[in-house]
């Protein structure tokens, strides 16, 4: 007997969809059939600009051939390798890439499958780090209000989204948060970095006061918080979170999902903000999002500090079945020879002003209350519509959608960051298309 809830093909019932209202979906489906450079081809006919990069991976813009022809012959070669005490040529190639336009002192690379696997494996790094360094009281996390750091339990914990945390009971013990870093009230239109705030990374002094600093591994953070509706840091913030780590001896990891590969201008934030975290978690641009991989990033001290004991003995105790996947390997060398020929790491740096300026002509449009921008990335937040928060961003997708635009909204903020390919006139597209959506009573 099937367990199928309708033998029809097309039906969508038996797909539970992730971060998705169903209910709302499977009533007014959104299929994507196609896509190309900016654009996606909807199912019933239609382009649409993509004003996301997908969900922030696809930088390189849609069905790009170097990548395609990668995975193609990648897949026809070598489909399978084990991961474990095996390997095979294009992982190492791969790590090599990476660390070459990594921030200086950043030697080696651990894969995973996704960003929420890499922040996983960079907690555990850290605590591992700690203890084989001789300092294992230091087992405690430290996140921020706001952040998003994946759905798996070690980034929902030093995660601050309580909507992503209320269902899963205890979370992981000993963690801690700073503040955010959003203040609208003094910071709102703010173009790039916000003049006011550096002073909340010294909350990081209270939390040390509060637990000693003995007793804490690691703080994460995000460089430029995106899923929580574009949190820009203030003007030399990220610079003193340093500052008070080294001062105390804990790691800094920069949780680089989203602004890793180019999104503001430079291959990473940590070069772009110039600040040198200790761990850097990346997934999404590594492979323009097509396979899916992530990537964490470690200084030579962390990865050598393991290095010690016979030499037939596993040095630390993690991985995935599909740690350095070949096609997903080959899917990332296709992506950096795209990202290189096309100068992508560097071009959001170009086209920044440009974005800003149009990106702050909405500052007119009905129930805008905040607009804020870096380098390829923008947010409008809305006034919420009276007891029914959300509702108001949701319809501006909604309506984005039917006009041929892809925006991504979280509460009631719309969340921009196309792909780094996107021209001039594509950006006054994208923008036009916004405004008659806000112009629209939503
Ligand atoms: C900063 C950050 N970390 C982690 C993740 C989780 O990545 P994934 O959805 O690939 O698990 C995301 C996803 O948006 C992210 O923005």
């Amino acid at each position: 007997m099937s367990n199928r809830l309708n033998t029809t093909p097309n039906d969508l019932r038996a797909f539970w969809m992730p971060f998705t209202a169903n209910r709302q979906f499977k009533k007014e489906p959104r299929l994507f059939v196609g896509a190309k450079d900016m654009y996606y081809t909807t199912h019933d006919g239609r382009q649409v600009l993509d004003g996301t990069a997908g969900l922030w991976c696809v930088n390189a813009g849609h069905c790009r051939p170097k990548i395609t022809e990668a995975i193609r012959e990648q897949a026809g070669e070598l489909d399978y390798a084990p991961a474990f005490q095996l390997g095979h040529p294009k992982a190492f190639e791969l790590a090599n890439r990476l660390v070459d336009i990594a921030p200086d002192g950043m030697s080696h690379v651990f894969y995973t499958n996704s960003g929420s696997e890499s922040v996983d494996t960079a907690l555990k790094i850290a605590l591992a780090y700690q203890r084989v360094k001789g300092e294992g009281t230091r087992f405690r996390l430290i996140g921020r209000e706001r952040g998003y750091h994946g759905i798996n339990f070690g980034g929902m914990s030093v995660g601050g989204i309580v909507g992503n945390r209320k269902m899963f009971g205890t979370l992981l013990t000993g963690v801690d948060h700073l503040p955010h870093t959003h203040q609208p009230a003094k910071n709102a239109f703010t173009k790039g970095q916000p003049e006011h705030g550096v002073e909340l990374a010294d909350e990081l002094e209270r939390i040390v006061a509060l637990h000693d600093a003995s007793t804490i591994a690691a703080v994460i953070v995000e460089p430029v918080a995106g899923s929580t509706g574009v949190l820009i840091p203030p003007k030399g913030y990220l610079q003193r979170l340093r500052e008070i780590c080294t001062k105390h001896g804990i790691l800094l990891i920069f949780d680089e999902v989203i602004t890793g590969f180019g999104r503001l201008g430079a291959p990473f934030a940590a070069q772009y903000f110039d600040v040198k975290p200790d761990i850097i978690t990346t997934a999404k641009g590594l492979t323009n999002g097509v396979i899916p991989m992530g990537a964490v990033f470690v200084t030579s001290e962390i990865h050598d500090a393991f290095m010690t004991g016979p030499e037939h003995l596993i040095e630390f105790a993690h991985g995935y079945t599909y740690s350095g996947n070949p096609i997903a390997s080959a899917a990332g060398l296709g992506t950096l020879d795209t990202y290189k020929e096309e100068g992508l790491l560097t071009r959001a740096s170009e086209l920044a002003p440009y974005w800003e300026e149009q990106l702050h002509s909405l500052r007119d449009c009905p129930n805008v209350i905040d607009i804020r921008n870096i380098g390829l990335i923008g947010a409008i937040e809305l006034q919420p519509i009276a007891g029914e928060p959300t509702k108001r961003a949701f319809n501006a997708f909604l309506q984005a959608y039917n006009d041929g635009l892809l925006i991504r909204t979280t509460g009631d903020i719309i969340a921009l960051s196309p792909p780094l390919i996107i021209t001039r006139d594509q950006i006054d597209e994208l923008f036009a298309k916004l405004r008659k959506v806000l112009m629209n009573n939503i």
